[in-house]
């Protein structure tokens, strides 16, 4: 029995949130900032710090609350501080080391990348709740930072099998909505323009890198993309210069052009996941799934059919807790509570991933 107040503040969500003996959610707070970052085209790390240390507060006081707890019920302080921006992730440590030492808890320090990972296992109230990972299972975290296969042995154990050469799968999203003229995020902007548009009308590149490399590349998609929006790019003066901008698509020209791209993109992730499949000997049960751009609707499908297909039984995260959230970091801490394995007050703060990103030896 636990319950752990988590925090996260790794890039440009501020969250708190309560969950007990890592499943049930009791309290969950997010404060998005992406308008903040909006006219930026993109998250810029000294406006992000400073946001969360204005929000955190805030943010921790309503999640405790809605969580119908006390701060004297939490028996630790988890709080996401690895990989993220250094300046944002600073702040969530900060915090969580003075919480857990006013409160006398045990401190836990969470990989986000390896929390995603886990965010299928959490409910809301009293729901039922798959178990914990079974032994076999194949895992998948696709975000704004990583795209990347595991194979998991636990909550706590998780290797690299393949990972993005370049651009991360949420970045090549945000990038083709920069290319398309879409808003900020681009996740969302792409899915929902996409959403009036026939993928067959362009074909985009998947990049498969061989015949057996389970590594994403997506910069070619990319680049295609932006070859089709805005022509060729001739050279002058040492500067590329394009025929056409965004603003020339046509509506219907710029829905197909993102349902096209949200093909290549999504199948690029569904043909490595089964290449792995094919590749495992022992054959995988599961297949668990997290990051933002698990709340990318074409992609739950598509993850669901190959699971149907390979008769695999699939953990995605419910939407609200696919983009980054603390709920998933006070998830994962408690089997870390539970096997006396905690941290000390001296818990840094660092930009890199941990045990989830190495990768298994072959
Ligand atoms: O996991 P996350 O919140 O942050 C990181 O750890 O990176 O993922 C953010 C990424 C962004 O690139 C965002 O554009 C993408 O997830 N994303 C989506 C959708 N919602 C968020 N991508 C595609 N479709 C969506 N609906
Ligand atoms: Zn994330």
């Amino acid at each position: 029995m636990s319950v752990i107040l988590g925090i996260e503040s790794s890039c440009d969500e501020t969250s708190a949130a309560v969950v007990r003996d890592g499943r049930v959610v009791l309290g969950h707070v997010v404060a998005s900032q992406h308008e903040l970052h909006a006219e930026y085209g993109g998250v810029v790390p000294e406006i992000a710090s400073r946001a969360h240390l204005e929000r955190l507060l805030p943010v921790l006081r309503q999640a405790v609350g809605e969580a119908g707890v006390g701060f004297e019920d939490l028996d630790a302080v988890a709080v996401g501080n690895r990989p993220g921006l250094i300046g944002s992730l600073l702040v969530g440590v900060s915090a969580a080391q003075a919480l857990a030492w006013s409160l006398g808890v045990p401190l836990i320090g969470i990989d986000h990348v390896q929390a995603h990972l886990y965010a299928g296992h959490l409910v809301d109230g009293e729901e039922p709740a798959a178990e914990v990972m079974a032994e076999r299972t194949l895992g998948l975290v696709v975000s704004g930072g990583h795209t990347s296969l595991y194979d998991v042995g636990g909550p706590l154990d998780a290797e690299v099998i393949g990972r993005t050469i370049d651009d991360a799968i949420g970045e090549a999203y945000d990038k083709a909505a920069v290319i398309l003229g879409l808003g900020f995020p681009g996740g969302p902007a792409v899915e929902r323009c996409a959403a009036g548009g026939d993928a067959d009308r362009y074909a985009l590149p998947v990049s498969m890198l061989g015949r057996e490399s389970l590594d994403f590349s997506f910069s070619g998609l990319k680049t295609a993309l932006l070859y089709l929006v805005r022509g060729r790019p001739k050279t002058v003066a040492g500067k590329p210069v394009f025929e056409r901008s965004s603003q020339d698509l046509g509506e219907q020209e710029r829905a197909d052009l993102a349902a096209s791209f949200q093909r290549a993109a999504v199948h690029a992730v569904t043909k490595k996941i089964e290449r792995a499949l094919d590749r495992s000997a022992a054959g995988y049960g599961r297949l668990v799934a997290g990051g933002g751009v698990t709340a990318n609707r074409y992609l739950r499908g598509e993850l669901a059919s190959v699971a149907e297909r390979r008769d695999l039984e699939l953990m995605i995260p419910k939407m609200i807790y696919c983009v980054d959230n603390a709920a998933m970091i006070a998830g994962l801490a408690h089997h870390r509570f539970v096997a006396g394995d905690v941290d000390g007050l001296d818990l840094a703060a660092m930009s890199t991933p941990s045990g989830a990103g190495k990768r298994k030896k072959a």
